[in-house]
């Protein structure tokens, strides 16, 4: 069912959040509807001054601000990167095993994409599910959600694609599918979880396991802890990638915000915290100087930090039972031959609605 509504003209009542609509699309593509939660995201200049108001030492800046155009572009460079293993790692696992995937999800599943949904990653998955009900991708970004689902419609003609613009670290509703399913399944990848502390991760797996219900599903990619030299080398690459998406916050922030940071005062270095089990992507002041952001100033020492990112390394046992203690149960694992990296399929144990 296509609710072909035009955008109401400003003037009138506006629509309530959630009203599905059809969108505009490629001449060439079926029609997507998209349901449109309206996410916030004009929160830079407020969550860039909160974060850079902190005492000298402790100040951050959130790694959700690095993916503007240039910022995407640079991340997709990083996972070409010989020293960048993830990406090309959990993508040998899911050509590998997306049929015992498939499986382990069942048949009539509904996937909700946790991301845009165009990648490789969930053709890989889609390609192996036996007749799923729908495919539901979730991002905060409405053109990134609405070039991806249309990809998706395109290559899937068969599988309903019921694309939802809404931030996925608050709760939201999902669409229902025309055809029933017997199973909600939270497709997570890219090892994102690690970008969340402990302590945010455990908040964010039990909205998934509401989401998905009793016996609904949690595939989820999980970047591994190894040989911390690796992961140095991972997020220092030798061609200086990485330093150009870190260091993009604070183009970003003279561009946008009509911050004055001197952008040679400034390098990226990202160190492994073996004790938090964690990489920590950092912007270091190369000398004492000031910056300000909109009109507020700042004043930063020599070799003061600033935190972009962290990225969460874990062991299976430790995603496990962090999962577990919010009602998802480890099922199955898939992993690379080295360990690097796994694809764990949890399950909703805990029987709530
Ligand atoms: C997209 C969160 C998986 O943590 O490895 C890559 C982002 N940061 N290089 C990661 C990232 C620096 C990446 N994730």
């Amino acid at each position: 069912m296509k609710h072909a509504t035009a955008p109401a003209p400003e003037t009138s009542t506006p629509e309530p959040v959630g009203t599905p609509r059809a969108v505009e699309t490629r001449a060439s593509s079926r029609p997507v509807t998209l349901l449109d939660l309206e996410p916030r995201t004009d929160t830079f200049l407020e969550e860039a001054l909160a974060g850079l108001r902190r005492p000298s030492g402790q100040r951050t800046l959130p790694c959700k601000f690095f993916y503007d155009r240039r910022g995407s572009r640079l991340f997709d460079k990083i996972c070409e990167l010989p020293e960048y293993y993830p990406t090309r790692t959990e993508l040998g696992i899911m050509r590998e095993h997306a049929p015992a995937m498939g499986r382990a999800c069942g048949r009539d599943a509904m996937i909700v994409e946790f991301g845009s949904g165009s990648s490789l990653k969930t053709r890989l998955l889609l390609e192996h599910l036996p007749r799923p009900s729908a495919c539901v991708p979730v991002d905060i970004s409405r053109a990134h959600l609405l070039e991806a689902a249309e990809t998706l419609a395109d290559a899937f003609p068969a599988i309903e694609i019921l694309p939802v613009c809404a931030d996925f670290t608050q709760p939201f509703h999902l669409p229902t599918p025309r055809r029933a399913s017997s199973r909600r399944v939270v497709y997570f990848p890219g090892s994102t979880i690690g970008n969340f502390t402990p302590a945010q991760a455990r908040p964010l797996l039990a909205r998934i396991a509401d989401l998905v219900g009793e016996r609904g599903g949690l595939l989820i990619g999980v970047d591994l802890k190894k040989d911390p030299a690796v992961l140095e080398r991972a997020y220092n690459d030798a061609a200086g990638v990485t330093a150009a998406f870190n260091l993009n916050l604070l183009v970003r922030m003279n561009h946008e915000l009509g911050a004055s940071f001197d952008l040679d005062g400034f390098r990226h270095r990202a160190v492994y915290d073996e004790v938090n089990g964690r990489v920590e992507m950092r912007i270091v002041s190369l000398r004492p100087q000031r910056a300000r952001v909109g009109d507020e100033a700042f004043e930063f020492a020599a070799d003061e930090v600033i935190v972009t990112e962290y990225s969460h390394k874990y062991t299976v046992p430790q995603f496990a039972e962090l999962a577990r203690e919010v009602g998802l149960e480890l099922q199955e694992t898939w992993r690379d031959p080295a360990s690097l990296f796994a694809v764990l399929y949890l399950s909703q144990q805990r029987g709530r609605a």
